[in-house]
């Protein structure tokens, strides 16, 4: 089976069940979904959450996998993904998520202080690139701590990359940084999207942050779905490294 597809005044024609079929699939997917916005539908454990199935069982599998002691996570919105790692964390037995956001609306914080698992959740409000609010976040971290690190707050291209200076020093060796929402390279020409996303976007700003730091890689084990939001987003720091 194949799909003609008219881009931009190009066309061609491709065979579903091809590589690139799969590819295109999914980016098509993955726009139509934003367009749609169906990663607002999705909740864990009673509270909304703002990803996309296929990143909620990715960050399952990776925090199962490394079995931090401390997850810092900066955007909280409504707490669903703080939620998320935490019950995962209660499984696995041990274990807090520290969760920075700019502003957590009270309902927002009253419905995560009274959910069941708010004993693993530490709220700090602030910017996440904020000095002092990053002392607050390593104030929190105890020597030795396994600590993994998503970032899914303002997706500029600015903040992400300052936010990847800054929390990948949090990150011990062969550990996790999960720069969120770099399919926002994707959704630039969405009905619903804007110009200035097709260079303003954390892809863009992941893309730099390697260039310039040969400790650390892009695990595509983490992208295997193909759907996501977080397209080489899932950033490891490799063992023996002094150059982060
Ligand atoms: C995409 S939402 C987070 C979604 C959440 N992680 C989830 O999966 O449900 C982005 C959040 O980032 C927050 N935010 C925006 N700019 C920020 C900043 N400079 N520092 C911290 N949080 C910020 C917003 O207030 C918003 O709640």
């Amino acid at each position: 089976m194949k799909i003609k597809i008219v881009e931009h005044d190009r066309e061609k024609e491709i065979d579903i069940y091809s590589k690139e079929g799969l590819l295109l699939i999914s980016e098509l997917w993955t726009k139509v979904s934003c367009h749609n916005r169906l990663m607002y539908e999705p909740s864990w454990l009673g509270i909304p959450i703002i990803q996309f199935p296929e990143d909620i069982v990715i960050m399952q599998e990776l925090i199962w996998k490394i079995r931090p002691d401390v997850i810092v996570e900066t955007g909280v919105a409504h707490g669903g993904s703080a939620i998320l790692y935490s019950s995962i964390l209660e499984i696995i037995g041990k274990g807090k998520v520290i969760a920075v956001d700019i502003e957590i609306r009270q309902y927002n914080k009253i419905a995560i202080k009274s959910h069941p698992l708010s004993k693993r959740i530490n709220l700090i409000e602030g910017s996440s690139t904020d000095e002092k609010i990053f002392e607050d976040v390593k104030r929190l971290i105890n020597k030795g701590d396994k600590v993994l690190v998503a970032l899914d707050s303002s997706h500029s291209y600015n903040h992400v990359l300052k936010e990847l200076d800054m929390y990948s020093k949090i990150v011990p060796e062969d550990s996790y940084l999960v720069a969120m929402d770099g399919a926002q390279a994707q959704a630039w020409d969405l009905p619903s999207g804007k110009k200035e996303w097709k260079d303003d976007n954390p892809l863009k700003a992941i893309e730099d942050f390697l260039s310039t730091h040969p400790g650390w890689e892009s695990d595509p084990y983490y992208n295997r779905l193909v759907v996501t939001s977080n397209p080489r987003g899932f950033l490891r720091r490799k063992q023996d490294n002094k150059n982060y």
